[in-house]
């Protein structure tokens, strides 16, 4: 028997559904009745069990084609990427297929069946000069990541799915599966005595994954299209974001180092003097980015640091 509620029920492709992000938006969005999940990656296993789950291959347009066409969903949300922006640099043939290529096949078939692509784009569009930025400033990438970031939202626009780009930098938060983030390998260097050297002129607002999954379910819910900022509330370096790790989780200061960004001899330049103006999306989303302590207070008790 067909129940009413499942003539509405909005059918959900994550895209990258294993990776940081998408780890987050399967957590939320699995407990809404109202959604028809399908989480989509490389791997051969879901971190997941619970939901249904297919491998996708983005870099490939008949992948795409079959998923897409066969769930014919009625919103994509794409958090697959190839993120390590040092790799990007040498494996540039790579970086293109899954970055560029890899949404553009999304927005292919979005466009075909009519689905909302709800894409995620970074900081790294722009030159890290007059950080900073909002969603109307000329990007100028400085690294081949950023190219290929970039080159996605061209895509997009180009190709003309309904669409929403969100750009966010450094995220951070509860994440169980695979690669720890940031907060957890400060945790995890100390805890185990090791020094670790910090940058202290790189400078953005460091984006809880919650805040970001908060803003990716007002866009869907209020069908947003466009671009959007989506960050965290305080803006400070990344050597200052340490001394606030170690303060919370009573941790060893000391073993943390001073740096700058020059020192690390890095494949890829960074921007520096960054981050995310959220104010469009705190006035047309009611978007509400939590405090950096408030995050720590949600880690702790997720992940039981
Ligand atoms: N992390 C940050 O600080 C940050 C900052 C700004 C913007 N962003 C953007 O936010 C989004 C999510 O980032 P994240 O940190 O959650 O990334 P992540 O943890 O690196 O996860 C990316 C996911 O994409 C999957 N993937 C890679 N190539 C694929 C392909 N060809 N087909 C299908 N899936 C593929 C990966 O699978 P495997 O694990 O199998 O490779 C992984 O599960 C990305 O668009 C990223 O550019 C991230």
């Amino acid at each position: 028997m067909i129940h009413s509620h499942d003539l509405i029920k909005k059918r959900i492709l994550v895209v990258g559904a294993n990776g940081m992000l998408g780890q987050r938006i399967i957590n939320f969005y699995k407990y809404h009745s109202n959604v028809e999940l399908l989480a989509a990656s490389l791997e051969e296993e879901p971190y997941d069990k619970d939901i249904p789950y297919i491998i996708m291959d983005i870099s490939k347009r008949d992948s795409v084609k079959d998923v897409v066409y066969d769930f014919f969903p009625d919103i994509i949300i794409n958090a697959a990427a190839y993120t390590n922006v040092d790799k990007c640099e040498k494996e540039r043939e790579i970086a293109w297929k899954i970055n560029v290529k890899g949404p553009e096949h999304l927005a292919e078939t979005a466009r075909i069946i009519d689905a909302h692509l709800i894409h995620i784009s970074t900081d790294y569009v722009f030159d890290g000069r007059t950080g900073p930025y909002s969603e109307d400033e000329k990007p100028r990438p400085v690294g081949y990541y950023g190219r290929t970031k970039l080159a996605s939202e061209n895509a997009l626009r180009l190709i003309g799915p309904v669409n929403t780009i969100i750009r966010t930098n450094v995220l951070y938060g509860p994440v169980k599966n695979g690669r720890p983030d940031f907060v957890r390998w400060v945790i995890d260097s100390l805890r185990n005595n090791q020094q670790i050297n910090i940058v202290t002129d790189q400078i953005n607002n460091p984006t809880f994954l919650d805040d970001l999954v908060q803003g990716i379910y007002r866009i869907i819910e209020q069908k947003k299209q466009g671009i959007f900022n989506i960050g965290g509330l305080e803006f400070l370096s990344r050597f200052d974001f340490t001394l606030k790790i170690a303060d919370f989780f009573g941790l060893d200061k000391s073993l943390i180092k001073p740096i700058k960004t020059c020192e690390l001899n890095q494949l890829a330049p960074r921007p520096l003097n960054s981050g995310l103006i959220t104010l469009k999306a705190e006035t047309q989303l009611g978007y509400k980015p939590h405090t950096i302590k408030d995050t720590f207070i949600q880690m702790k008790k997720e992940l039981k640091l």
